[in-house]
């Protein structure tokens, strides 16, 4: 493999890791957070929320994203690989789903919406299922 794609996979990597890493656990620390009463209790775990969405899982999409787009210049023979166009319509909706944990967190923060447990679940289903899919197009490359 020549190396500015090498090293341009080396970026993509680190971002879909901080990207999916971090939608993981915002939905899991976001379940949590449906079943706490008090403030005390609340609001680190809002804060918590907001830090791995702004400061991890968002970043990560932007280097991911644009690594991966680095790779295709580099090498546009890969936009004819059925795989790939696959795993892009996977990845628009992870980007979907991504968006709903973003906008639903935010409405949930400002007390616009009752969020429930079972909610965040399926979305952190959803995103897991979704990467598994990614993960089996880039590396068995069935099609
Ligand atoms: C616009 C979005 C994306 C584009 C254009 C893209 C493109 C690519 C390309 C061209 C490769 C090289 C494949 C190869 O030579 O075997 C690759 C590798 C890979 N991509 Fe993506 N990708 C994107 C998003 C993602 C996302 C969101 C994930 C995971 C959540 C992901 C996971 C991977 C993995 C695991 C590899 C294999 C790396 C390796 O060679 O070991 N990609 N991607």
């Amino acid at each position: 493999m020549n190396s500015p794609v090498a090293w341009a996979l080396v970026f993509h990597i680190i971002g879909f890791v901080f990207w999916v890493g971090g939608l993981l656990v915002t939905t899991t620390v976001l379940a949590l957070h449906t079943q706490q009463e008090s403030p005390e209790a609340r609001l680190p775990l809002e804060h918590l929320e907001v830090k791995l969405l702004r400061g991890m899982a968002h970043p990560g999409a932007a280097i991911t994203v644009l690594a991966g787009l680095t790779v295709v210049w580099i090498q546009p023979g890969y936009i004819h690989q059925h795989w790939l166009q696959a795993k892009l319509f996977l990845v628009a909706i992870l980007i979907a789903l991504d968006l709903v944990a973003y906008t639903r967190a935010k409405a949930f923060h400002k007390g616009e919406i009752k969020l429930e447990r079972r909610e965040c679940m399926i979305l952190h289903g959803a995103i897991s299922l979704v990467f598994l899919g990614i993960l089996i197009l880039v590396l068995i490359k069935p099609f």
